[in-house]
């Protein structure tokens, strides 16, 4: 009897497959990197073939490393990069273009059009969202404007969108299911968030035709079963959910007050609100956490662009470290009496600032400062940026939960100096789970509990384990005296302050 779970993780730089056996333990996993396409300054793309490719070849490696074929998987659950759009023919499977990435920021000076319209507070209202170029509705609408016959294709219907969770899974399902679920609809700026449908008045402003649009399902529903032709044999597909908030369930994030961190390309902080839709007075996100047999769960969401790109740009770009693991190492042998500032803003600034045409800076150079305070910086810069976002959700939602702790997963967490000194700007303790690798487990726990195979979700909350926890041991005058540093670097990067 079929009793893994294939767990689909398609992120912004890289495709993961890994697979859990009943025991909710890792048994094999497959990633693969695939090119990331830079057009024009500030313009990101993918090409949806690579990101397939990509995705069937960690499938392969996963299953070869477990030793087990697709046909001893009972379930499959997919996670993904949000935001990022495809679009491609219904009849040929063709993209019209290549994927408009999530940090893609061409449609700024459409969304300030739109917002100089007085819109945005339209948009936020049913949305949640803000208007800036980080969400898809503008993509879409830049694709249908821009690529030669589009806008009448998809008038006719010829024409498909989808975020990736509904391109693998139109993929793997051979052209049969064409669904997403509530968490990547509420990320695109045409589903209302109170309603729970795709929003006709926002369509129509953005002039997207409603028939280019995948059904919305729960996270834990019937999504569709692989077909035989493409991947070899019949499998369910019973969950999806954007990454971040497949991040917060795999935390186990269930309670109204928890809130977690990921650090992958990006930092996405994820507040579970329960059933309160809470709207930002400081510019956060109001976003879909789950939706489970039809009972919506929100969260407030603070996003920051750049986490672990900035440790790539120590090594691609500066040079200054062979391997993203040694960053802390050379992050701790920085000059504690320099104080260097890097404000990453390298595609513009997210949450809580929302500025996409600030570029990066640095502050605080002096003839001392080397390849170690570079990396300092760069972390610390991860640190100030996550402290921003937790203080803004305390202004916005106090609820009585003051005693705060993160939980926080990705890339980043596996750094013990950069856990500490995360703690210690946060003045506040940060737990790093057991399982780092939270984002395939909570998709691998939605498909696996819809299948039987796996606790519901009070007994997954309570298997949670915790690898260990980081107390903050700074001194109050030298947290005050950092934060008071970065908020000067901030103000000098932005450019609307
Ligand atoms: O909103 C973008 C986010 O989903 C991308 O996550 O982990 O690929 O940086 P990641």
């Amino acid at each position: 009897m079929a009793r893994f779970v294939l767990a689909i993780d398609q992120g912004t730089t890289s495709s993961r497959a890994i697979v859990f056996d009943e025991a909710m333990r890792i048994v094999g996993r497959g990633q693969k990197e695939f090119p990331q396409i830079f057009p024009q300054s500030g313009w990101v793309e993918h090409e949806p073939e690579a990101i397939w490719e990509s995705v069937t070849q960690c499938i392969r490696e996963a299953l070869a490393r477990a030793r087990i074929t697709l046909a001893d998987i009972a379930a499959i659950g997919i996670t993904n990069q949000r935001e990022t759009v495809v679009v491609w023919e219904r009849d040929t499977g063709k993209a019209i273009h290549n994927a408009i990435v999530w940090q893609d920021r061409r449609t700024a000076a459409f969304c300030e059009k739109l917002k100089g319209d007085g819109l945005e507070a339209l948009f936020t209202e049913k949305t949640g969202l803000l208007l800036d170029p980080y969400f898809s509705g503008t993509k879409l609408s830049w694709l249908l404007d821009h690529v030669e016959g589009a806008r009448e294709k998809a008038e006719k219907g010829a024409l498909c969108f989808g975020t990736i969770d509904t391109y693998l899974i139109w993929r793997l399902t051979g052209r049969k299911s064409f669904v997403t679920d509530a968490t990547n609809a509420s990320r695109t700026l045409l589903y209302n968030i109170a309603d729970n449908q795709w929003d006709e008045e926002l369509l129509k402003l953005l002039n997207i035709p409603a028939v280019m649009l995948p059904q919305v399902m729960d996270c834990a529903a019937d999504f569709g079963v692989t077909d035989v032709a493409v991947l070899g044999a019949e499998v369910p597909i019973l969950g999806v959910a954007g990454d971040q908030q497949a991040a917060t369930i795999g935390q186990a994030c269930f309670a109204p007050g928890m809130v977690k961190s990921t650090y992958g390309t990006g930092c996405f902080a994820l507040l579970n609100t329960g059933t309160d839709r809470v709207v930002s007075k400081n510019r956060l996100l109001t976003t879909i956490a789950y939706r489970m047999d039809g009972k919506t769960t929100y969260a407030l969401e603070g996003s920051i662009f750049i986490a672990g790109a900035a440790v790539q740009w120590l090594r691609d770009g500066l040079k200054v470290i062979g391997d993203a693991a040694e960053a802390g190492n050379l992050a701790a042998s920085a000059d504690p009496n320099q104080q260097v500032y890097l404000v990453p803003a390298f595609t513009g600034m997210g949450a809580p600032w929302w500025d996409p045409d600030a570029r990066g800076a640095m502050f605080g150079l002096t003839r001392n400062s080397g390849p170690a305070e570079f990396a300092c910086a760069a972390l610390e810069a991860v640190c100030f940026q996550t402290r921003d976002l937790l203080d803004a959700m305390h202004k916005d939602w106090q609820n009585g939960h003051d005693e705060m702790v993160l939980r926080v997963d990705g890339g980043m967490a596996a750094s013990d100096w950069t856990m500490q000194r995360l703690a210690d700007l946060l003045n506040a303790p940060v737990d790093r789970p057991a399982i780092i690798e939270t984002t395939a487990l909570g998709a691998a726990f939605l498909a696996a509990s819809r299948a039987g195979l796996w606790p519901g979700m009070d007994e997954f909350a309570k298997a949670w384990a915790r690898d260990y926890r980081f107390e903050p041991v700074m001194k109050e005058d030298l947290r005050l005296a950092k934060h008071t540093g970065w908020q000067d670097a901030v103000r000098r990067t932005l450019t609307h302050f």
